[in-house]
């Protein structure tokens, strides 16, 4: 068995090996002037013009604590440990000396429901007695800006259950109460809490009014302010970072997690949707997978399930993309297979989920759809079928999947894996199948060097094209080997991954699409790096790479152009016709540690024009955007003649720009 750990120590001990060859330190003489040639009078291959995407996985808090604004951590007591993230209340700094007094217990008796059996029971000698909630490292709330206070509540008395948010100093910053309680049972309240300061790290403070005995579920603290007002709403400055990237499509829920270190915690997409308080709690699979960044407290609410998926999906713009489990628990952990046998279970769940995502109203999955708000398709048109399989366990068990599913819904692209390498006996193993089995589209990760991205622009152009299409569906370049903490989102890393892109854009007839990988990453609670969008609890910003992939989402095309040199002299370059906006785009990759003169001439055309000119650039590669500093490396507009079909432009040391010019 492989372990992500191995591939962590053989990455690290390749690196080791690494040198930055391609960016020499010393000074050198300014670079000769280049020649960049376009065609334009002979378009190439039909491409997708969605060709580049998003890969959204729950690591590093991507999810709960991330995009899933939620800010109570272990809202239904349903963590292994009952009580992670809640402390009983020793001493309100507000309330003078000493606690209020009273007694706290997690209790299964007669529970809101069956998938949510645990809950906690209070019982309060006297007023002011509670527990606090620490948050995902802390609750970040904004000046002026309204939260909604809820939970599911069973009892004859208090007359108040209080939520108080409480700074760093324990000073009050908001409160609000839960009023009106019916005495009959559980049921559901709510009031908006409204914070009076900005404060990223604060704490939550549940407590009774008076004495008594209450029964409480589903406690949560939920901002009103999110993606499209939403109430069970994304996180807005998250969604819109994703939106900017203009993705062509969204692969979720990942990666790893889809597979879980063992069958038992697999994702099981049944239990991520319908009513909130019905999703079962699981472990997040990167919860103990690393020695070296352990996050005991890391599991899945599911709040952000499949239908919200599919809705944040809608609402950037992106096709779907779920990857199902394919009855096998991640091979880098158990590698644990169901029988054969047993696989119905897991074929079901494919076919449900068609149902779900497209079907009538009428149908058993679609009805659900509809009632949790959404009666329109979600135009699902592919499936990957597992995530980063190998082996003959894996060709066996998709076979399975690909006959069931073919039968019933040929329509549907499936996705088959490559592994986890982009070579080796195991990838060559596979495609000498997929190719047999004609699959329609096979997903290919690279987590290599810098220097492998830049020495592989060329390795699509010899791929078959009448083969199955390619999926490069994670990659990312690592500055010190895949899976190490001590990855820079540096500018080396950005360039070299925008060198490489040029390579999947001339070659989109066979690559379909792609996205790096990961996505989103906590400040304080991230297991893997580089990714390409950091956030604390009220702030975030895309890293260079994260500035790459937008500009290359935002300059898509549907035809390619020939273009020359295409990885010459630190030089890569790719062009497209979008015929959306009638433009020619040019992207030019300059990889030279000095500026440069560039003629870029458009062959066949005679026009003049004003181009639009996007830039990212930095002389320095270790250069990474901050909190403090999101701009570093951003991109910069301004515009450039046309002359005759002719640019005489500068290309700055260590650049991506790209060129848009409108065609007559
Ligand atoms: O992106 C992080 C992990 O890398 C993914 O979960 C997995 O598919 C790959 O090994």
């Amino acid at each position: 068995m492989k372990s992500l750990r191995n591939r962590f120590l053989t990455a690290a001990a390749l690196a080791s090996t690494l040198t930055l060859a391609p960016f020499p330190v010393h000074a050198q003489a300014p670079a000769a002037p280049v020649q960049i040639h376009v065609d334009a009078t002979h378009p190439g291959a039909q491409i997708s013009p969605q060709e580049f995407g998003i890969f959204f996985e729950d690591i590093n808090f991507g999810a709960d604590g991330g995009l899933y604004p939620e800010l109570i951590k272990n809202r239904s007591f349903e963590f292994a440990d009952s009580l992670t993230g809640w402390k009983v209340i020793y001493n309100i700094v507000h309330m003078g000396l000493g606690a209020p007094k009273g007694e706290v217990a997690v209790h299964t008796e007669d529970p809101l429901n069956p998938q949510n059996p645990h809950y906690l029971h209070i019982h309060a000698y006297q007023a002011g007695y509670g527990l606090t909630n620490s948050g995902f490292r802390g609750i970040g709330v904004e000046q002026g800006k309204d939260y909604r206070f809820s939970a599911y509540v069973r009892t004859k008395g208090p007359k108040a259950v209080r939520a108080t948010l409480t700074d760093d100093h324990g000073r009050e910053i908001g409160t609000a109460a839960l009023t009106g309680f019916t005495g009959t049972g559980w049921a559901h309240y709510e009031a908006l809490l409204h914070a009076t300061a900005t404060v990223e790290r604060a704490t939550f403070n549940l407590t009774l009014d008076e004495p008594g005995t209450v029964d409480l579920d589903m406690v949560s603290l939920y901002p009103t302010d999110t993606w499209g007002g939403r109430p069970n709403g994304l996180r807005k400055d998250l969604v819109q970072l994703l939106h900017d990237m203009h993705p062509g499509f969204l692969r979720f829920p990942g990666g790893c997690i889809v597979e879980g270190r063992q069958l038992a915690t697999r994702y099981r997409w049944k239990t991520t949707v319908g009513d909130l308080s019905k999703r079962e709690t699981l472990i997040n699979r990167w919860n103990n997978e690393f020695d070296h960044r352990p996050t005991p407290d890391y599991f899945q609410s599911f709040g952000l399930g499949f239908y919200e998926y599919f809705q944040l999906a809608e609402d950037i713009g992106a096709r779907p993309l779920p990857i199902l489990n394919c009855g096998m628990a991640c091979e880098f952990n158990s590698g644990e297979t169901a029988k054969l046998e047993d696989l119905h279970e897991y074929i079901q769940d494919a076919l449900d989920l068609i149902d779900f995502a497209n079907g009538p109203v009428t149908s058993p999955w679609g009805r659900l759809r509809a009632d949790m708000g959404h009666p329109e398709s979600f135009h699902l048109t592919m499936i990957g079928v597992g995530n980063e399989q190998w082996g003959p366990h894996y060709v066996e068990r998709y076979k399975l999947f690909a006959a069931a599913l073919k039968a019933q819904y040929p329509e549907i692209q499936l996705v088959v894996a490559a592994g986890p390498s982009p070579d080796g006996d195991e990838f060559e193993s596979l495609w000498a199948t997929w190719r047999t089995e004609h699959a329609d589209i096979v997903d290919e990760h690279y987590y290599q060097s810098p220097d492998w991205f830049l020495k592989n622009t060329s390795r699509y152009d010899k791929y078959d094209r009448n083969g199955p299409k390619v999926f490069a569906g994670e990659y990312a370049a690592q500055t010190t080997g895949a899976a190490r903490p001590d990855n820079h989102n540096n500018w080396l890393a950005a360039i070299s991954e925008a060198a490489f892109m040029t390579g999947l854009e001339r070659n989109g007839d066979v690559v379909r699409m792609a996205s790096y990988a990961p996505l989103l990453a906590h400040k304080d609670a991230w297991q893997w790096v580089p990714d390409a969008i950091w956030f604390d609890n009220l702030h975030s910003y895309g890293t260079p790479n994260y500035q790459v992939q937008r500009l290359y989402g935002s300059n898509s095309g549907n035809r390619t152009l020939p273009a020359t040199p295409q990885a010459t002299d630190n030089l890569y370059t790719s062009a497209v016709l979008d015929d959306k906006t009638h433009s020619l785009v040019l992207k030019v990759i300059s990889n030279s540690e000095t500026a440069r003169q560039a003629t870029i001439r458009l062959d066949g055309l005679t026009t003049s024009a004003t181009a639009k000119v996007t830039t990212l650039a930095s002389a320095d590669l270790t250069a990474e955007n901050s909190f403090d500093h999101p701009d570093t490396i951003a991109p910069v507009d301004s515009t450039t003649p046309v002359n005759s079909g002719t640019l005489n432009v500068t290309l700055p040391a260590y650049s991506v720009t790209v060129y848009r010019v409108p065609l007559p």
